[in-house]
């Protein structure tokens, strides 16, 4: 027996192969019918495996009828098989692209991004009117030449009062205005404390803003808050007169609130300037005809202001028979409260982001 197979004779090989082709034009006609009914991605995986999966495909034990020939034998008798599994192999995978290609498309239509659709808004944060105010106020005086300085917001008995020649029975200094942490320690009840600590750091010419925040008792009412902003200027060189103070203000108050704008002075008391004078502008609104925001009068106060005492500037080291200057505190809160119409400072503190949000 040979152990390749069996061979076949010349007309018998003829016969089966007549058979074979036959068989394979019946099996070639089934894959045909079948494969036409195909209508799911699964079916197609069951028909591959039917016909030629490896383990029971109708064509792979087509195949393994062929062992038993003779290598020449097998050749022949192949032949045909071949080009049928091939054929079978070729309508699959056609089959299966198109699968693949229908889900392709479906997921591009599942996945597809509507660019006309309107983005959805970031939130992005805001400045606080009081910032806003303020930075409003520093780019003038930025633009005056001023350098913007800063102070603790918690001071020594010296700096609250002593520097300022506040004497020390001064009603500013009774527990009833000031915050005392201790028997020599406060939360600055103004910003005028700065005045000293850029005095002691910078000898003049001096040009300084210090906007911050300050602390009194006051109870909280519309007009009131403990805790509230102030901006303090100051300025020292040789030669400054009132005249100096007068024309600065003006020029800040022009800058803020348009050319118009009229400013007046007041005679008014502050222990660390002398003279010292209230400041009032004319109403932004009525333009000093009298209106709600002015309550009628046309003018609003601004703040206090002077020439600076000559013991303040002798405590800071600075000789005042050389050097004369001015300074000026402008509260922002009113201001703020003023300039955007609103009816109770404490709306400032309440941090109720509706509110914030409006301010830009
Ligand atoms: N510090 C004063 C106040 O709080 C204002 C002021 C500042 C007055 C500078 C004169 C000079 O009322």
């Amino acid at each position: 027996m040979p152990t390749q197979g069996s061979r076949i004779y010349p007309e018998v090989l003829g016969q089966l192969l007549e058979m074979m082709n036959e068989r394979l034009k019946q099996l070639r006609e089934d894959f045909d019918r079948e494969i036409g009914l195909v209508t799911t991605e699964t079916e197609a995986t069951e028909l591959r495996d039917r016909w030629v999966g490896r383990k029971s495909g109708l064509l792979t034990a087509e195949m393994k009828t062929l062992g038993k020939l003779t290598p020449e034998d097998r050749r022949l008798a192949g032949q045909g098989l071949n080009d049928l599994k091939t054929y079978v192999e070729a309508g699959i995978e056609r089959l299966q692209l198109g699968f693949a290609a229908g889900r392709e498309a479906e997921q591009l239509v599942r996945e597809r991004i509507d660019v006309t659709l309107p983005g959805r808004r970031i939130a992005t944060g805001h400045l606080h009117p009081i910032t806003l105010l303020r930075e409003k106020i520093e780019d003038i005086f930025v633009s005056m030449g001023y350098t913007i300085e800063d102070g603790p917001e918690i001071e020594t008995d010296f700096y609250n009062f002593d520097a300022l020649n506040i004497p020390s029975n001064h009603p500013a200094r009774s527990w009833q205005d000031t915050f005392y942490l201790g028997d020599h320690l406060a939360l600055r009840s103004q910003t005028s404390t700065v005045q000293i600590h850029a005095m002691q750091r910078r000898q003049p010419p001096l040009r300084v803003l210090a906007p911050g925040r300050v602390f009194r008792r006051d109870t909280p009412d519309a007009t009131h808050n403990p805790m509230f902003y102030q901006v303090e200027g100051l300025l020292v060189d040789r030669g400054i007169t009132l005249g100096d103070l007068k024309g600065t203000i003006q020029e800040f108050v022009h800058r803020m609130f348009g050319p118009e704008t009229q400013t007046r002075f007041r005679p008014s008391y502050f222990p660390f300037v002398e003279p010292g004078a209230e400041i009032d502008y004319s109403c932004f609104k009525c333009n000093g005809t009298g209106c709600r925001v002015c309550k009628g009068s046309g003018w609003i106060e601004m703040g206090g202001s002077g020439m600076v005492h000559p013991n303040v500037l002798r405590t800071a080291g600075i000789d005042p028979e050389v050097f004369s200057g001015f300074a000026f505190g402008l509260g922002l809160d009113r201001l703020c409260a003023l300039m955007y119409g609103l009816d109770d400072i404490r709306l400032l503190y309440e941090n109720d982001v509706r509110f914030l949000e409006q301010f830009t």
